[in-house]
């Protein structure tokens, strides 16, 4: 591993990475969650590969931040996240994501899609560790040696039997990290999440490990560097609950529900200007779902937007139904991020 990826994951600070999430975590909510702060790493959707070499265009869409050094507007780095089961064409469109600028290629190994596990990607390979093996040393090979490239997996398909193999295979492959969701495929997202399995493939590897599932709260954070052992964490749906969390556990600001709202109205306008009403309005509805299970106010509103088609009818009944005059008197944020604008 390079040495500044090296000083990365071994120097004092521990590391929180904001996980990947198809349809949810775009290059819009990479670039808020990273400018509020606290997150140290992001990865982009999945970017499904079959038997070819993909256009430039494919890239560019799930990974605009390619135009600027592969980073978020805050400077966070972005990692390319590949998801298919054919060694060869992985490796060839790693190759081609490095030469748009790609800081790293991580690999999926994780997805529990039906659509995605018959086509022969994602968890299915958990199956069998040899071939997380034959795709981890192939994406090495034909990435040049500067760039990491790490493997994101769950314990298993079914069972959790192959979790410590999972993790070898991966580290004999090449990987420069792994990063473990504690879950079987067949366990989907049902709490709980089962650190302790993440302990035992920590200990049978030397590459660094990133645990990750059901981390919504400091004190989930706390348990789960102990139970894992493991320094750095990766977070999904709790920086979508709590967009503060990472930040908090930095020692920053815990957040409040009118800020919570600034960074969510700017975000639907980002999304709004980027991609039109409709996008912006299921986006909306969809983050402010999740904003429910941390905040009741986003809770009780989600009720009286959900029916609405028009972002623009979202934030102004979240700002009726919220009666804040904070929101009178701030300045709005109406900005897209660099590198979305250039697409
Ligand atoms: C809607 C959704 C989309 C996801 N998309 C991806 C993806 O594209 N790539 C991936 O490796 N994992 C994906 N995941 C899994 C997450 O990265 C993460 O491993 C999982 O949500 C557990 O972490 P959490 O409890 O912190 O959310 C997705 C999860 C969800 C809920």
């Amino acid at each position: 591993m390079p040495g500044d990826w090296s000083s990365f994951w071994n120097g004092p600070e521990d590391r929180v990475m904001l996980a990947p999430m198809e349809g949810v975590v775009d290059a819009m909510m990479r670039d808020t969650l990273t400018q509020i702060g606290g997150v140290d790493l992001c990865v982009t959707e999945f970017i499904r590969v079959t038997d070819r070499l993909l256009p430039e265009s494919e890239f560019f869409k799930d990974c605009p931040e390619l135009r600027s050094a592969d980073r978020t507007r805050s400077g966070v780095p972005v990692l390319v996240q590949l998801l298919g089961g054919q060694p060869g064409p992985l490796g060839e469109n790693a190759a081609r994501a490095a030469e748009l600028g790609a800081l790293g290629i991580d690999l999926n190994f994780g997805c529990p899609a039906k659509t995605v596990n018959r086509h022969d990607g994602g968890a299915t390979l958990l199956k069998n560790p040899e071939r997380i093996f034959d795709v981890v040393s192939s994406v090495r090979r034909a990435t040049p040696a500067h760039l990491p490239v790490s493997a994101k997996v769950r314990l298993g398909f079914s069972d959790k039997i192959f979790h410590v193999e999972i993790a070898k295979a991966a580290e004999e492959g090449g990987a420069s990290w792994l990063t473990v969701h504690a879950r079987t495929r067949d366990e989907g997202y049902r709490p709980p999440a089962h650190w302790e399995f993440i302990a035992r493939m920590r200990e049978a590897v030397s590459m660094t490990v990133i645990a990750n599932g059901d981390i919504w709260t400091l004190e989930d954070a706390q348990r789960a560097r102990e139970v894992s052992g493991c320094r750095h964490i990766m977070i999904g749906r709790g920086l979508l609950s709590d967009p503060f969390l990472a930040r908090a556990l930095k020692g920053g600001d815990p957040g409040t529900w009118p800020e919570a709202f600034e960074w969510f109205e700017r975000y639907v306008q980002m999304s709004q200007n980027e991609r039109g009403p409709h996008f912006a309005s299921a986006r909306a509805k969809q983050w402010l779902k999740s904003l429910g299970r941390r905040y009741n106010e986003a809770q009780a509103v989600f009720e009286d937007v959900k029916r609405l088609s028009h972002s623009d009818e979202i934030l102004e009944g979240v700002r009726q139904s919220c009666h804040v005059d904070f929101l009178a008197t701030r300045p709005k944020v109406n900005e897209a991020p660099a590198a979305a604008q250039e697409t």
